[in-house]
């Protein structure tokens, strides 16, 4: 495999990915990190299903390809180009960042890393180059036209939250600021352009199905329960969106088997079971697959689905030393191979064989791959912090980097140039 870097390979780029020098590890802080992302994000660092070996193809092209022309498409991709397999460049044109930090009132704190100290600016500097093509450049104006008198709306986490922001961003410079507002409703995120009647939205369902985290503000974050069969719950405000991005799947990484309730969460006697995390989350898949399949119509709307977001909680999974994680790190993952240790092959599976079945043309952003190359990306220290931070932390930065989230303009405007690829010229 290629590196997913061009440096000396490549002419479009002269970066050189220097090493840093690291400092002797600390028990502690991995212990501490491990203890709060635990807390945070439910992220199982310990989930030891150890690599198996990557499939090659994508699954996309078949479920899409029984369907002669998509809706929005105007193009293809060329025959035989898999968009996600790549390699990162150096934007030598200066068009990445697709906009500035400052320029983008709509980014939650939780993302604005240069307002919060961030002390380089490289991580917004690089481009994502296929292997076998060159990916369109993203068209703000074409991207509102199309969404002219429509619904577009994200369904998922907080990363599928990053995402909505992001593609807020790349588009509401083209509408006066009479004529473009930004209202939440519990749940629901609404950006609404005036003029062009049209509305991007952001809807919290950690789970897509009815869960005990679904309060947008204040999340459950332990002890989680997820109720069968319950989308609908939630589905009845997806119902006449045009373009549908789901994405899921943090929130099921709890490291332990998944508590299912049968019943209501009314029930005073509750009828819990419990399932593997890859039976949980494929439960989940096909209702969401079910439901869309109820719900959306093929033949004038599309469905999205985001693959897993990579954390990047320890260095040793690049070869750094124990007890850091991406707290300092400026420079890329230069092993065209490298996969988080985290679970996610085994739920990457699960989507396989459950889009694989789908009778609805579903258009998969593979993005983990590409995303874990870019443990340079995170927001780490340099956000909003909710609580005082205190003197331990503050001596000892790892303890509290968020290793999970990204900091905007960044990555997450890729998955966006990935969507706008797959949205207007599919496989
Ligand atoms: C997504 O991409 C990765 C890496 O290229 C690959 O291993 C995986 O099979 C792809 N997933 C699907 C469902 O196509
Ligand atoms: C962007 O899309 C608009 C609307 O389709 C089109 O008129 C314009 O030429 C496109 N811009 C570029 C740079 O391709
Ligand atoms: C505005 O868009 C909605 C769909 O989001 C549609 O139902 C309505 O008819 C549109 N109104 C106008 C005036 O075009
Ligand atoms: C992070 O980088 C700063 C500045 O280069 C350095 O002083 C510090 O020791 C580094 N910390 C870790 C944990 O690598």
């Amino acid at each position: 495999m290629k590196s997913p870097l061009s440096s000396s390979s490549s002419s479009s780029s002269s970066s050189v990915l220097i090493r840093k020098a690291r400092l002797s590890p600390y028990l502690f802080t991995l212990l501490a990190f491990i203890f709060f992302v635990a807390i945070l994000y439910g992220e199982d660092f310990m989930c030891l299903l150890g690599r198996l070996d990557p499939k090659s193809g994508t699954l996309l092209t078949r479920t899409e390809k029984k369907w002669e022309k998509l809706p929005f498409a105007i193009g293809k991709t060329p025959e035989g180009c898999d968009v996600f397999s790549g390699r990162w460049v150096k934007d030598e044109s200066s068009t990445h960042p697709l906009y500035e930090e400052s320029e983008c009132p709509y980014i939650q704190p939780q993302l604005t890393c240069q307002e919060h100290g961030r002390p380089d600016k490289e991580y917004q500097k690089w481009r994502w180059q296929p292997h076998g093509c060159n990916l369109p450049s993203f068209n703000a104006t074409l991207m509102l036209e199309t969404l002219r008198g429509k619904r577009m709306m994200f369904v998922g986490d907080s990363l599928n939250r990053g995402q909505y922001v992001s593609m807020v961003c790349l588009l509401h410079r083209l509408i006066p600021e009479d004529a473009k507002s930004m209202e939440t409703f519990d749940s629901l995120t609404v950006f609404t352009a005036k003029a062009y009647n049209a509305t991007i939205e952001f809807y919290w369902a950690p789970f897509l199905l009815e869960s005990n985290s679904d309060n947008a503000v204040i999340h459950r974050i332990s002890d989680r329960i997820v109720r069968k069969g319950s989308i609908n719950k939630h589905g009845r405000h997806w119902k006449g969106v045009d373009i549908l991005v789901f994405n899921t799947y943090l929130w099921w990484m709890t490291g332990q088997n998944m508590k299912i309730l049968q019943g209501s969460f009314k029930d005073e006697v509750k009828d819990i079971v419990e399932l593997s995390t890859e039976n949980a989350y494929r439960m989940a898949m096909r209702s969401m697959l079910r439901w869309v399949r109820k719900n959306m119509n093929p033949r004038k709307t599309r469905v999205f689905f985001t693959s897993m977001s990579p954390s990047h909680g320890q260095s040793i999974d690049w070869g750094g030393q124990p007890g850091l994680n991406c707290y300092n790190e400026t420079t890329l993952i230069d092993d065209a191979t490298y996969w988080s240790s985290d679970c996610q092959k085994s739920i990457m599976e699960v989507i396989r064989e459950e889009f694989g079945k789908s009778k609805f043309p579903i258009s998969f952003l593979n993005i983990t791959q590409l995303s874990s190359y870019r443990k340079d990306a995170h927001t780490s220290i340099y956000k909003k912090q909710w609580n005082p931070l205190t003197p331990e932390q503050i001596a000892n930065p790892v303890s509290y980097a968020d290793c999970a989230h990204w900091c905007l303009p960044g990555l997450q405007d890729t998955w966006n140039e990935l969507l706008f690829a797959k949205l207007f010229y599919p496989q």
